[in-house]
């Protein structure tokens, strides 16, 4: 299902060169299923025409509070009424100290102002010295101790030409601030350690032996578990995956390394998910310089080591979190995935068929406890993710 399915946004613009990202945001909002109402200040307009952002979203663009198409001359009222959410992109310097102050002097302000219990969320886009300013950051601060979303600024490259904070978080990063900000917060306060990804054991420089996954499980999990409110650590193998929004990444390439960078971190961990592909053996013997190919074909030797298992190790420690690992199967899922749980004495395993998940969008996991089996249906992984951090979190001890 698409993430903004069934929600009406109100999408405000206020003055700067930022407006022109509004376009894309309001477009790729439509596609994730959201009705957008477009609200613009007077400066808004100077950067960017009404005309384009009635066209994109197909309704009518709001600018006047006295509109005279609302009857009662109440679009502030009428407008946020049964919205789920005001979206400000870009929020100028100006209109973050209307709104930390309270004013309505026009649509917009008058809209947040009004808007009730709908969450209100902001996007910030300044020259750096504006957003650095002591009065802005004083609203800045004002605005989330009052419960505003902050979306951002990011620091980088400034349309004048200038290098620094204040620059607006791109749409792609505004629609998933937006998304999280309707998931239930079902692990708000707790800590979570994800793996995620293959490891790679080194042959020689140019060579490798690997596991077969691209982290996209793993990493789909990290998201849905801060969506969900949790402070996550992620120690990812290799893969071409950005690091989701607000996750703390440690990269590692081997298994040694996934287990050190993971016994470093477990303290004070509440939930430990294993999803990596770990390698189970490790090259006891890699080569310094590239291995040649020799003219009697004969391979080269190597000799193999266990490498450390991870999620028992975790899992054994006294004071472990509670530990959830993975199993990709090929057969007979529900037996191995089951006796893996024992053996590793962990209270849950999730299993999926490894022919039906590798590089692919979908998946269907099947959640093992001392219950029973407990399947998901066959849906995109970042769904996949977010039923599983929702069935965690109702099974969570304590
Ligand atoms: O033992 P097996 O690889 O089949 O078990 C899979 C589960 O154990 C996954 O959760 C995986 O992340 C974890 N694991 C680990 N360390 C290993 C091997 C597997 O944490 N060395």
């Amino acid at each position: 299902m698409a993430d903004l399915a069934g929600k009406r946004i109100i999408l405000g613009l206020t003055g700067g060169v930022a407006c022109y990202k509004s376009a894309e945001l309001l477009r790729r909002m439509q596609d994730e299923g959201a009705t957008v109402d477009v609200v613009m200040t007077h400066a808004a307009t100077r950067f960017i025409t009404p005309v384009t952002l009635q066209a994109l979203s197909g309704r009518p663009v709001w600018q006047d509070a006295f509109d005279a198409r609302v009857s009662n001359s109440m679009a502030h009222i009428s407008l946020s009424r049964g919205a789920d959410a005001i979206l400000i992109v870009p929020a100028s310097t100006d209109f973050l100290a209307k709104l930390a102050h309270g004013l309505a002097d026009d649509l917009l302000s008058t809209l947040c102002v009004a808007r009730g219990a709908i969450p209100l969320l902001a996007a910030p886009a300044m020259n750096h010295e504006m957003w650095t300013h002591p009065a802005t950051q004083r609203n800045a601060a004002q605005l989330r101790a009052d419960g505003v979303t902050l979306i951002g600024p990011a620091e980088g490259f400034q349309a004048c030409g200038e290098t620094g904070s204040g620059r607006m978080m791109e749409p792609d990063q505004i629609l998933r601030a937006l998304t999280a900000s309707f998931q239930p917060k079902l692990l708000a306060g707790k800590r979570v350690l994800i793996t995620a990804g293959p490891t790679s054991e080194t042959i020689d420089p140019v060579r490798v032996i690997t596991n077969r996954s691209s982290g996209r499980m793993g990493y789909a999990i990290a998201r849905a578990a801060t969506e969900a409110g949790a402070e996550v650590t992620l120690v990812s193998g290799p893969t071409a995956l950005p690091c989701p929004d607000r996750v703390r990444r440690i990269d590692v390439i081997s298994a040694a390394e996934m287990h050190a960078a993971v016994m470093t971190h477990v303290t004070g961990q509440d939930l430990f998910i294993a999803v990596a592909a770990v390698a189970d053996w490790g090259i006891a013997n890699p080569s310094p310089i590239k291995l040649k190919k020799s003219d009697d074909a004969q391979p080269p030797h190597l000799d193999f080591v266990q490498n450390p298992d991870i999620l028992a190790e975790v899992a054994a420690l006294s004071g472990a979190p509670w530990c959830v690992g993975f199993a990709a199967e090929t057969d007979h899922l529900h037996e191995h995935a089951q006796a893996k749980r024992h053996h590793k004495h962990i209270p849950v395993i999730v299993g999926n068929l490894a022919q039906h998940v590798m590089d692919a969008e979908d998946t269907e996991l099947v959640i093992f406890d001392d219950a029973g089996a407990h399947p998901l249906p066959l849906q995109p992984k970042t769904q996949a993710a977010r039923d599983l951090i929702a069935w965690i979190a109702a099974h969570l001890p304590g």
